[in-house]
């Protein structure tokens, strides 16, 4: 591959890893799923191609690979930003009062993305899938110039065959991304640009289709069976026999059961296999013990001798059963669970919605310390990654379908979301919508009846529901479709529709919506803040006791999902600018427990107990003065000690909690839960001094080091003696080194408009939150200092582990010459300068290096393409290289020869390129010896000069 060009220099723009990596010449075997996310190029804003005109452009640009303009495989893109996915251009802009509201106040528009993709000569001949989870909002890609996808949602995945597109060895591909976020799909922070992960599978032609494996375990006559559909596909050129082994492993990893079947597929179609396992013994998956079961489905070519494997899928499922009753709610297992459920968007403060998976870990299992069993991801799909979460947690999901319509783009989004995760123990529940005002009609009923149709066909396990906030009455509507009835708010409608609707299921789909601000104790709405004692209910919703109140006592319905469980950015109600995110939340945006979370402790959980005093102590100026002081408490008693000496002791009301009217004096408050004399635990709040020292406080200590890993670290002031100053507003500056990077910062507060990614972030009544992440291939120290005028610093240093890379390897731009025209053989010399009309579009041939032309009794032919060089080749010092050409050859650009080869052997020429603007004129005079072959038979590249 180290060629020398004939000028005795060889300036390659291709990755070394990518040479050695092209090498080996038979095609691989089996699966290979590679992330993409590396080595992306970013452009904000649209990028216009000027206007096609006149018969030529128009000619070419309706062709396949004729993309203009960014999409194109030519385009410069060498002033873009290099950046790793997933990525979220909103998060990083600065507020502006102009923007939307609902977005957050964040600018979303248009924005751009390309990579470069190499791929070995021995991966011709297998079938290769682009795979995106998700793109906010609106977007088209193209592969190699060609649109290959356009998708119309910014939630759902989608996996592209790529295989008729690409090119192997050292051609490079190219992949453009166009991200439309003008579009919007909701009323909350969508964030913008590929925000969730992309992939690269290369697969067999023989393979099991993206999701195609249809494994979820069901009860029959008492035992549990695991019936499985495998659609296999085959885009090799002939039929194709195999056989499909399944392997069910247990919780152990021990195989519990198996079996095989033979397939076969016809050429470019597609078969699906059906088989039943029996589970002996089996464990169920419970919100305490969630029990995983792994499906391992293998594709082995068929055959007497050794059998290659072609492909394999591997995907987790549980047993369990669910059952909804009109009566008593909701049942797991046969057990009757009452559905202590959120309502989550999927950002976080620091990272908008590139959000990593450990940080999704660290959201859930916060909500799960709340007392949460549910989850409705609202209003729409998450990440794959979030959903392997929460089987692996153990939480119920309500999984709910963003688009309400039926017609077919996005009846598939809604496809693609049920087959994605309809073998996952924790969907209890498709959502086809939320509120939507055509629920009330004829024609919203209509269009949910088809739409649960279809999630029918393709599970018919689980039930569907909808967010429905009016219509349950009306003479046609949407939940007269639906399995179980969701309300949202109407909490006057329980009763009634329970009582008319004998014998159909409810829950709760959405409740509450209370405000608070964390760490707040007063309402003041002249500067936006709301306080924390769950008294602020919005004037549909109702506070976090008395929505709780409602549910808690009819055993009907099946549960409730709280409106909000994790604050959001957007969405300010009741308020607009300068507030820029929700109040809504139990918990802050950066994931800091606000009253709610304690009260709905006290509700929710039953293994444990629960003593919280809220507020803080620190009230300095209202000395003797009454302050409010609520004990959230699961606790039959509680007992309240100011400084030792009882202020109080009173029954606590399991939904109410109990509340006492304190006089201030500093000191120590303290809470005792007590279950008759005996103490269950106790909480205390103690006043502190002004702030003395920075605490750092990491999640974790360790991470991976694989670009991916995040660790959420708190920040805190304490002050001369070590107590919290839940008080402290201060501004804190962070420095970071070593094998990691901080990829955003936040605090919780709604009205803050400091910067995500800046490092540095102001303390928001006690807490702000520092994200960091391990390096890519990178290992050792990760410190991070904090710093604030007057006070101790803080430093703490977590280990960063090396991580298996899971990369595709980065290739770089090449500037290739492709796109050559050629004459006819002709027997004299042809004019360099001659004019090939526009509009002729059939008298010279078309094609792309390697151009051979077979042995002709005419010696000469014209090449003619056009260049337009890319500004980190255009230096003057450029050289452009034919790495074969077969004949004399003289070339010439715009009418000015630069080289020529006079030899008429097979060789390599490489003639210097001045630097120049705009398109340029390529023409290539071959004159071929009798009897040989001719032509421009090796890539043309024009190469940078020496750097
Ligand atoms: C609901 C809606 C949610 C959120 C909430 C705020 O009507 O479904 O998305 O906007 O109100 O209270």
């Amino acid at each position: 591959m180290n060629r020398v060009s004939s000028t005795g220099r060889w300036v390659g723009v291709l990755a070394a890893a990518a040479l050695l990596w092209m090498s080996g010449a038979s095609h691989a075997a089996g699966r290979e799923r590679l992330s993409l996310d590396a080595g992306w190029l970013f452009q904000r804003g649209d990028v216009t191609a000027p206007p096609v005109k006149g018969h030529g452009s128009s000619y070419h640009q309706a062709k396949a690979g004729g993309a203009v303009g960014a999409g194109a495989p030519d385009f410069d893109d060498s002033g873009w930003r290099r950046l790793d996915l997933p990525h979220d251009w909103a998060i990083e802009n600065p507020l502006d009062r102009n923007e939307n509201a609902s977005q957050g106040y964040r600018a979303r528009g248009i924005g751009w993305y390309r990579r470069y993709v190499q791929l070995p000569a021995s991966d011709r001949g297998r079938h290769i899938e682009l795979q995106f989870d998700g793109i906010a909002t609106h977007s088209t890609v193209w592969v190699n110039g060609s649109v290959v996808n356009r998708n119309w949602s910014g939630y759902n995945g989608r996996s592209i065959d790529i295989t008729p597109f690409l090119r192997y060895g050292e051609d490079v591909n190219s992949i453009a991304v166009r991200v439309d976020a003008e579009a919007q799909e909701g009323w909350w922070y969508e964030g913008a640009g590929i925000y969730r992960h992309t992939w690269l599978v290369k697969r067999d032609t023989l393979h099991i289709a993206t999701d195609g494996v249809h494994a979820n375990p069901v009860q029959r006559q008492g035992r549990w069976v695991l019936p499985v559909e495998v659609q296999v596909d085959n885009t090799g050129e002939a039929a194709r026999e195999a056989v499909l082994d399944v392997i069910v492993t247990g919780p152990d990893g021990q195989p519990v059961a198996q079996r095989r079947q033979p397939v076969r597929v016809a050429a470019l179609d597609s078969a699906t296999a059906r088989l039943e396992l029996s589970i002996a013994r089996p464990q169920l998956w419970s919100l305490q013990s969630p029990q995983l079961y792994r499906v391992q489905t293998v594709l082995r070519s068929a055959g007497s001798g050794p059998t290659a494997e072609l492909d394999r899928s591997e995907l987790n499922t549980g047993l369990r059963s669910i059952r909804f009753d009109a009566e008593r709610g909701f049942f797991l297992n046969g057990q009757p669970v009452k559905l202590q459920g959120v309502c989550i968007h999927q950002d976080h403060a620091g990272v908008g919605v590139a959000v990593p998976a450990s940080i999704w870990e660290f959201r859930l299992r916060r909500l799960k310390e709340m007392g949460v069993n549910a989850i409705r991801f609202a209003h729409n799909a998450v990440a794959p990654e979030v959903m392997d979460l929460t089987d692996r947690l153990g939480l119920l999901v309500m999984n709910e379908n963003r688009n309400f319509n039926p017609s077919p783009d996005y009846m598939a989004q809604l496809e693609w979301l049920v087959r994605r995760d309809r073998n996952r123990p924790s969907v209890i529940l498709w959502s086809l919508f939320n509120e939507e005002p055509l629920q009330a009609t004829e024609q919203g009923r209509e269009m949910a009846r088809r739409m649960a149709a279809v999630v029918k066909r393709l599970d018919p396990t689980r039930p569907v529901t909808a967010g429905m906030h009016d219509g349950l009455f009306g003479e046609r509507n949407a939940a007269q479709v639906v399995d179980v009835v969701g309300i949202n708010y109407q909490v006057w409608a329980y009763d009634r529709f329970h009582r008319e609707n004998p014998g159909r299921p409810l829950t709760s789909s959405e409740d509450t919506s209370a405000y608070m601000t964390r760490g707040a104790w007063r309402s003041d709405r002249q500067a936006q803040v709301l306080s924390s004692e769950d008294e602020e209910p919005s004037s549909w919703g109702q506070t976090h006791r008395e929505a709780w109140r409602h549910i808690a006592e009819r055993p009907f319905m099946a549960g409730a999902f709280v409106w909000s469980g994790i604050d959001y950015h957007g969405e300010p109600t009741p308020f607009e600018w300068p507030s820029a995110s929700t109040f809504f939340g139990a918990i802050d945006l950066a994931g800091f427990p606000k009253a709610a979370f304690y009260i709905r402790q006290a509700h929710w959980l039953k293994d444990r107990t629960v003593v919280k005093v809220l507020p803080h102590w620190n009230w300095r100026g209202r000395e003797g003065q009454p302050v409010k002081v609520m004990v959230a408490s699961n606790a039959p008693r509680v007992r309240l000690l100011l400084n030792g000496h009882v202020v109080g002791e009173r029954p606590v009301d399991p939904i109410d909690m109990v509340s006492f009217d304190v006089p201030y004096a500093p000191g120590r408050l303290e809470a005792v839960a007590l279950y008759g004399t005996r103490e269950l635990g106790r909480d205390a709040v103690l006043t502190s001094g002004e702030p003395a020292r920075l605490v750092l406080t990491p999640d974790r200590h360790e991470l991976a080091g694989d670009g991916r890993d995040a660790v959420p670290v708190t920040v805190s002031a304490v002050d001369a003696e070590g107590r919290p100053v839940p008080t402290a507003n201060l501004k804190v500056s962070f420095d970071v080194g070593g094998a990691g990077a901080l990829i955003g910062v936040g605090n919780g507060d709604p009205n803050s408009h400091e910067s995500s990614k800046a490092p540095e972030r102001s303390l928001f009544n006690g807490l702000a939150q520092v994200i960091l992440q391990g390096r890519r291939d990178a290992q050792g120290a990760l410190t991070l200092r904090a710093s604030a005028p007057g006070l101790q610093p803080a430093e703490a240093v977590l280990t960063v582990r090396s991580a298996p890379s899971v990369w595709m390897p980065v290739a770089e731009a090449v500037n290739q010459v492709n796109g050559w025209r050629h004459s006819p053989p002709q027997a004299e010399r042809p004019d360099p300068n001659q004019v090939l009309a526009g509009n002729d579009m059939n008298s010279w041939g078309w094609g792309d290096p390697p151009l051979r032309q077979a042995a002709e009794p005419l010696p000469w032919r014209a090449y003619r393409a056009n260049l337009k060089l890319r500004a980190d080749r255009n230096d003057g010092q450029g050289r452009l290289v034919f790495r074969e050409i077969i004949g004399q050859a003289e070339v010439w650009a715009d009418g000015v020869k630069l080289g020529e080869k006079t030899s008429p052997d097979a060789a390599a020429l490489s003639v210097p390129l001045p630097a120049g603007s705009g398109w340029r004129t390529l023409t290539v005079l071959v004159r071929s010896q009798p009897g040989q072959p001719s032509g421009i038979t090796g890539r043309v590249l024009a190469e940078a000069g020496p750097r």
